[in-house]
């Protein structure tokens, strides 16, 4: 576990660079990231390098005994590079070309920008590939960041021509698997097909989803050629890909099928104020942001790789990009820091070293502030790196809790959500939160993940079921939930064989003939456990099989919580207090200890370490039997961290 620093040498003078690194050192830091945005600085014109600056840079960052994360520096081709072949730019979905001027401005397509991409890519491997102080490459940098994965330019058009052909071979498979039958879209000839842009009214779905998975896998294809030059330029460096908050845009599970190691970018209190949270919610969390918010994204990229992920850019104060952008609580630098590593994360590297006086971003806080001086943050960060030396090393373990999430059914409920307030993401981290909430660790799988082992299995925002899944379920013995929609939808998008919830109909006897979104404020009663409860927002019209016991009706008689043995089905979505009495009492049938951790508190094993996290602005005590303090005591105060080795864990 050790700490890191992105760090911009291009943006100051040479002469603070020493003092800097020292700095760093002094700090407690190990480790620091650059290159990600120098391209114009490493190349002026085409085919003029200068190597000078960052040769000496990297010297004297090494030379402080700081590790060096080095990028290509593809996220922003220089003005040179665009103006000599235009065609690099991506085309919105407005039809209009998304010009030079900030960063990301490239097409994923663009075969002649991944040409470009390589050669740099090679460029910058061959001079520093094999330097001892470079440990790892992150390439590009956020792939997607600023609605940048979908492109409707015409060599995009181009290659999803390409693409649909390798996938559905020919077109009458293509018609038959789209259903172009319907509104005369059927097609003779591959040509014919354009990018789901400028009809009348919304594009046929299925061509929809295959345009998202198409874009999702010119993202990897974009990403493998620089994974490639690295291997064989800089071999036995670790290679990965800092991903982004609440961004579902490409498979980032493919993705890091190709790197070494995940890493993400964790900015909670910008997450919570841009993102889909009430106002109660954002007044309540503003200076921590939301309690589950960082863990969700730690659970979600630690499950995508074998080695432990990475914070590569970690906030240290007030950001410059939300809506507001409040100062951190104080203490919620480090403790960000602290529940980074208590789910699993092998380093925390905090953006950016120094605030910027210029450019975009000026109003963006770093570790100092532009006159060189320590930042509020710089303090909390030196008391973790203090505190990091003292803990014994620890892995992440398997929880007994997954929780399956899937990018194409994200894609599927965005195309046809059928109510306005479906989203995949967000029905997932409510799930997740109500989990956590119960002291339960979790891990977040993918569809394809192997689920034996687990006591508990939560699908919550399914609609596209692989028969794999299902096999995998069926031969699970845990408790399973499924939440509505599970399985109602076909790989292209239409409505699953034999009615829902198609392919999940293997594990519990239901038919769904109907389904039905309700406006906010809409609610469905139903008893359970002697009380009433209150529906919202959805609900699937269930006709249950023999084999089915209905736990629950709505006050209509239609079913709404039903179960086949170990299987449970929803009916309808519930409020996060009904959602976690419900997985509550499924947590107990699988055999789970739980506990109703007060608002804002969080629990978390790492090995036998356990961390009490608390978000909250009120000390909260907890007593932890058979348990050693390493860090703090059972008395956790507002925005601290403490840290217990539990004997025998
Ligand atoms: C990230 C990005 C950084 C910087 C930062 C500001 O999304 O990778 O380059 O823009 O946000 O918070």
């Amino acid at each position: 576990m050790q700490l890191g620093v992105c760090y911009y040498p291009e943006h100051w003078p040479e002469a603070w660079w020493a003092d800097d690194a020292r700095a760093m050192r002094a700090m407690g830091i190990r480790q620091v990231r650059i290159g990600e945005f120098a391209w114009s600085r490493i190349e002026p014109a085409p085919g003029h390098f200068d190597w000078a600056w960052l040769d000496r840079a990297i010297e004297v960052l090494a030379a402080a005994g700081l590790q060096i994360v080095l990028c290509t520096p593809t996220a922003t081709p220089p003005k040179w590079l665009i103006d000599s072949d235009p065609s690099i730019l991506a085309v919105g979905a407005d039809g209009r070309v998304r010009g030079f001027g900030s960063r990301r401005h490239y097409d994923f397509s663009s075969d002649a920008y991944l040409a470009q991409a390589c050669r740099i890519t090679r460029e910058v491997a061959a001079r520093y590939g094999q330097h001892p102080a470079v440990i790892a490459w992150q390439t590009d940098n956020e792939y997607g960041c600023h609605d940048t994965v979908l492109s409707y330019a015409a060599q995009a058009q181009q290659r999803f021509r390409g693409w649909l052909q390798a996938r559905h071979g020919d077109l009458d498979a293509l018609n038959a698997a789209w259903g172009t039958a319907f509104w005369s879209q059927g097609c003779t000839r591959f040509e014919q097909i354009d990018a789901p842009i400028g009809s009348v009214t919304e594009a046929h779905p299925a061509q929809r989803l295959d345009y998202r998975r198409f874009a999702s896998d010119e993202v990897l294809r974009f990403n493998r050629a620089q994974c490639q030059i690295l291997r064989e330029l800089s071999p036995g460096r670790l290679v990965t890909h800092n991903a982004m908050l609440f961004f579902t845009e490409f498979d980032h599970r493919a993705l890091a099928a190709d790197l070494d190691l995940m890493s993400w970018d964790s900015y909670p209190l910008g997450g919570l104020e841009n993102f889909w949270f009430d106002d109660a919610e954002k007044h309540r969390w503003q200076r921590s942001g939301h309690p589950d918010f960082a863990a969700f994204h730690h659970d979600l990229y630690r499950g995508m790789s074998a080695r432990p992920f990475w914070v590569m850019e970690q906030q240290p104060g007030p950001v410059n990009w939300g809506a507001w952008n409040p100062s951190p609580a104080a203490g919620m630098v480090r403790l960000w820091t602290w529940e980074a590593f208590a789910h699993g994360a092998d380093v925390v590297s905090y953006f950016r070293w120094r605030q910027a006086p210029f450019a975009q971003e000026q109003m963006h806080a770093g570790l100092q502030t532009p006159d060189r001086q320590d930042d509020v943050g710089a303090a909390e960060v030196r008391c973790a790196a203090q505190e990091l030396a003292h803990l014994p090393a620890s892995r992440s373990r398997r929880a007994a809790v997954a929780l399956v999430f899937d990018y194409t059914s994200c894609w599927a409920l965005d195309i046809q959500p059928q109510g306005a307030d479906e989203n995949a993401l967000r029905i997932t981290f409510d799930a997740y939160a109500a989990l956590r909430a119960l002291g339960l660790d979790v891990d977040i799988v993918g569809p394809d993940d192997d689920l034996s082992g687990y006591a508990l299995i939560v699908l919550p925002a399914l609609p596209i079921v692989s028969d794999g899944l299902a096999d995998a379920l069926v031969a699970s013995s845990a408790q399973i939930v499924l939440y509505p929609r599970a399985g109602s939808k076909s790989p292209h998008l239409g409505i699953a064989e034999g009615l829902p919830p198609g392919p999940l109909r293997r594990l519990i006897d239901l038919r769904i003939p109907r389904v039905e979104s309700l406006r906010p404020g809409t609610t469905l009663a139903f008893h359970w456990h002697g009380r009433q409860h209150l529906a919202q927002r959805w609900r699937d019209c269930v006709q249950a099989g023999a084999g089915v016991t209905v736990q629950a009706r709505f006050d209509d008689g239609q079913p709404a919580l039903l179960r086949q043995g170990s299987v449970h089905y929803w009916a309808a979505r519930f409020d996060a207090a009904l959602e976690r009495e419900l997985l509550g009492s499924v947590a107990q049938a699988a055999g789970l200890a739980t506990t109703q951790l007060p608002e804002g508190l969080r629990l978390r094993r790492r090995g036998d370490l356990l961390f009490a996290i608390n978000y909250s602005d009120t000390v909260q005590v907890l007593s932890v039997p058979q348990a050693r303090w390493l860090i703090g005591s059972g008395r956790v105060p507002p925005h601290g961290v403490s840290v217990a080795q539990r004997r025998g864990a």
